[in-house]
């Protein structure tokens, strides 16, 4: 079955946003996948598909919300933490293959975990950015705080305090430059980073 097939039987919004014949081409390359990371749990879609699709691979999950624990299975972990937890990060394999942030798709959070993370990324791994088209709403206008799952975990720093992706672009495009990453890639919804 092809990753797409898979969203849509294990019925990951992923799939409904068309974003993963887009990931397929990228993560087909990468070699050999034992260890895959993906912030945001919510029901295990996306680990149950992550799990169906790379069937030798162990597939780590991170979510603030404690009745996630429950998506555990044979070979998906699922971990409870915030993902701007650095001490709890740290706790986390020490290299993975792929990571996937759909967390709290705040730019400020979103930003921090992923300086945190890409030095547990492998070389030829892939990470990416989910759902970035949030960097674009107003928090407070859109009332995400309700309406977005994960957003009544996290109420210790107040939502109008996102920062924008371009930072970080600007950051990852001089690392091209000097080799040290192979490809940044702006998709329709998400940022592709290549290692
Ligand atoms: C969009 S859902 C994840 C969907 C899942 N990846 C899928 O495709 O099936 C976002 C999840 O991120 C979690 N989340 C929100 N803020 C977080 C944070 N600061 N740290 C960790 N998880 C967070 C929420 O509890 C929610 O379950």
């Amino acid at each position: 079955m092809t990753l797409k097939e898979l969203g849509f039987k294990h019925k990951t919004d992923k799939a409904n946003h068309g974003y993963l014949d887009a990931y397929e081409k990228y993560i087909s390359k990468i070699a050999g996948v034992k260890n895959i990371l993906e912030i945001g749990v919510r029901t295990g879609a996306s680990l149950r598909m992550w799990k169906e699709y790379f069937k030798s691979a162990l597939v780590d999950g991170v979510d603030i919300n404690p009745d996630c624990k429950k998506h555990e299975q044979p070979g998906i972990r699922v971990f409870i933490g915030d993902q701007v937890d650095h001490k709890f990060l740290d706790t986390l394999n020490d290299e993975y293959d792929l990571i996937i942030d759909d967390g709290s798709h705040v730019n400020k959070w979103t930003v921090d975990t992923f300086n945190h993370l890409f030095k547990r990324l492998k070389k030829g791994g892939v990470y990416i950015l989910e759902d970035m088209q949030c960097s674009y709403q107003d928090l407070q206008k859109i009332n995400a705080k309700v309406k977005w799952s994960g957003m009544s975990y996290v109420p210790k720093i107040p939502i109008q305090q996102r920062e924008t992706i371009d930072n970080l672009l600007v950051k990852l495009s001089y690392c091209v430059d000097q080799g040290s990453i192979e490809s940044v890639n702006i998709h329709k919804g998400f940022i592709l980073v290549v290692k």
